[in-house]
């Protein structure tokens, strides 16, 4: 293992905030730890851009996002809501009339769901250390010579959060109407398959993530003098606060969920395979 007092790489001449700053104790070194603190900065990288990748070309390809016979919707998809949506894939009406080709379906809802996540507290976390190396890891000096936190503009604007989150839950409900009418196949008053199963897991997971968030937190327990005069208020905060303490899982869980569903309605809704009902 290399022993990291041999690598003194901050320029402490530039440093005027950080770990060259006045009062700060002088050591040359970028950092003291001996343990394998890049992996989880380049793992992060990794996983994150597969995903926006990923989600990218889903979202620009606008094909196979509807199963028309299982009433399947993609959650890239959904709410459709331009003329442009396949035919019985608008539950919410149609609200646009046909975009051009540039413009993807998502974008109704894209900017809210990005935003929820790129300002998510957990997220900012994972992709300032991967992406920025600001820093890259606890108790290693970052690269960059001086540091303003979220003080300033873009960042400033990642006070939005509490926001974003507004517009996250009214999404979750739109989602879960999805898997609501998943249980309503074509031409059946119930049924469901194993696409239904994947959605309902997607969904769960999603609403779990959301009510995770630390906005959420706050606005149901903050604000409060104390909890003995506020019972149901505190049941809630007592419930958030432990989803909580999983946001990071529940926030890589859903990628993976979200990826999933889509990926799976894709091949269903490109004939790639059926999905196997289990009651029709
Ligand atoms: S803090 Fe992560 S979603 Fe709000």
């Amino acid at each position: 293992m290399t022993r990291a007092t041999e690598r003194p790489t901050v320029d402490s001449k530039k440093m005027v905030n950080g770990v060259a700053a006045p009062g700060r104790a002088s050591i040359p070194a970028r950092t003291l730890r001996t343990d394998n603190w890049r992996k989880a900065p380049v793992v992060t990288f990794i996983l994150l851009s597969s995903w926006v990748l990923y989600a990218t070309l889903r979202t620009v390809w606008q094909a196979a996002y509807f199963d028309k016979a299982d009433h399947y919707l993609s959650p890239f998809y959904s709410p459709c809501v331009t003329a442009s949506c396949t035919d019985g894939s608008r539950d919410f009406g149609t609200w646009f009339g046909h975009f051009p080709i540039i413009i993807p379906f998502a974008i109704v809802t894209l900017p809210f769901l990005l935003g929820f996540r790129l300002t998510c507290y957990y997220y900012r976390r994972s992709y300032y250390r991967a992406f920025w190396a600001s820093p890259p890891a606890c108790a290693v000096a970052e690269p960059h010579g001086s540091y303003s936190g979220e003080t300033k503009f873009p960042l400033i604007l990642q006070n939005l959060h509490r926001y974003f989150w507004v517009a996250a839950g009214i999404i979750s409900i739109v989602n879960t109407w999805d898997v609501v009418q998943a249980f309503r196949p074509e031409g059946h008053a119930f049924g469901f398959g194993l696409g239904t199963i994947i959605m309902l897991i997607n969904v769960v997971m999603l609403w779990a993530y959301t009510l995770s968030c630390h906005s959420c937190r706050h606005i149901v327990g903050g604000k409060l003098r104390n909890f003995s005069r506020h019972p149901m208020r505190y049941k809630a905060w007592t419930m958030v606060s432990k989803l909580n303490a999983k946001h990071m899982q529940l926030a890589w869980t859903t990628l993976a969920t979200l990826a999933v569903t889509d990926a799976y309605i894709a091949f269903v809704a490109a004939g790639v395979f059926s999905d196997p009902r289990i009651l029709h």
